[in-house]
């Protein structure tokens, strides 16, 4: 059974902007990640095999920007999740989550949400939070303070894992965002010229990449003990990590 939870934007106007946003790219975007340019089917893989050495137990899920959720039920099936709660602003992304997560044999709870907004003010505790490419859109002091109010839900036998746009050593933004650019544009006979020009748009003007030794050291000025990465997505452009409290 799926409970969704609507709350009053404290933005109107900036997040109804973003709602937009998430629909008009949604479409472009589930194209991408269907012809797997993110390495979507091997990360979720790695979250499956970490879910399932780490939590023998029932745990709970927390998915921070979960969007249509459509990778992550992947991940979830055959381990001990006993509790799934997604937050994400667009109520469209919530709508597909809801009929993605419905045959997960756990409770489920949906938040039409801002993520920081509701970390930061988050009562209740989490074993697991995951964030797939929705971090990097955040300022440096902005994801320290995520990762912060992650720390602070997680406990002590907790994990949180992000896969998040990712600078090569030394490498400035401008030389990722080349590379990146590089990349969208050799992805022709997925996406159309104008879906093409969309995307290069959008990662031109939001994406805000770390090298891997900021994102390890975010988290561990955030509180964490433990900062590894677990794997290179394609051409180099992201990466995932795993974040322990020890
Ligand atoms: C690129 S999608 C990623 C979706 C999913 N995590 C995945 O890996 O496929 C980014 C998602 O972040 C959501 N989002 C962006 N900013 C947000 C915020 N401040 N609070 C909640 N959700 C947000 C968007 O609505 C969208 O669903």
């Amino acid at each position: 059974m799926v409970n969704v939870i609507h709350h009053a934007l404290s933005n109107p106007v900036e997040d109804q902007q973003a709602i937009e946003v998430f629909q008009d790219h949604w479409r472009i975007y589930k194209k991408m990640v269907d012809s797997d340019y993110f390495a979507h089917r091997e990360v979720y893989a790695i979250v499956q095999r970490v879910l399932k050495y780490r939590f023998e137990r029932p745990f709970r899920f927390l998915d921070l920007a979960c969007g249509d959720a459509g990778g992550v039920v992947e991940a979830l099936r055959h381990t001990a999740v006993s509790h799934y709660h997604g937050i994400d602003l667009s109520k469209a992304a919530l709508e597909l989550a809801s009929r993605n997560l419905e045959n997960l044999r756990c409770t489920v709870e949906l938040e039409e949400r801002d993520f920081i907004e509701a970390m930061i003010e988050r009562p209740e505790p989490a074993d697991f939070v995951w964030m797939g490419l929705s971090l990097h859109h955040l300022t440096p002091e902005a994801k320290e303070e995520l990762m912060a109010a992650v720390r602070n839900a997680i406990g002590d036998d907790g994990l949180f894992l992000i896969y998040e746009p990712t600078l090569r050593t030394s490498e400035t933004r401008e030389a990722y965002l080349g590379r990146a650019e590089r990349s969208i544009r050799s992805w022709k006979t997925v996406l159309t010229g104008e879906e093409m020009e969309e995307v290069v748009q959008h990662v031109r003007t939001c994406d805000l990449p770390e090298t891997s030794e900021t994102w390890k050291t975010l988290a561990l000025r955030g509180g964490f003990g433990r900062a590894q990465k677990l794997f290179d997505g394609p051409a180099d452009l992201f990466a995932l990590f795993s974040f322990a409290p020890e």
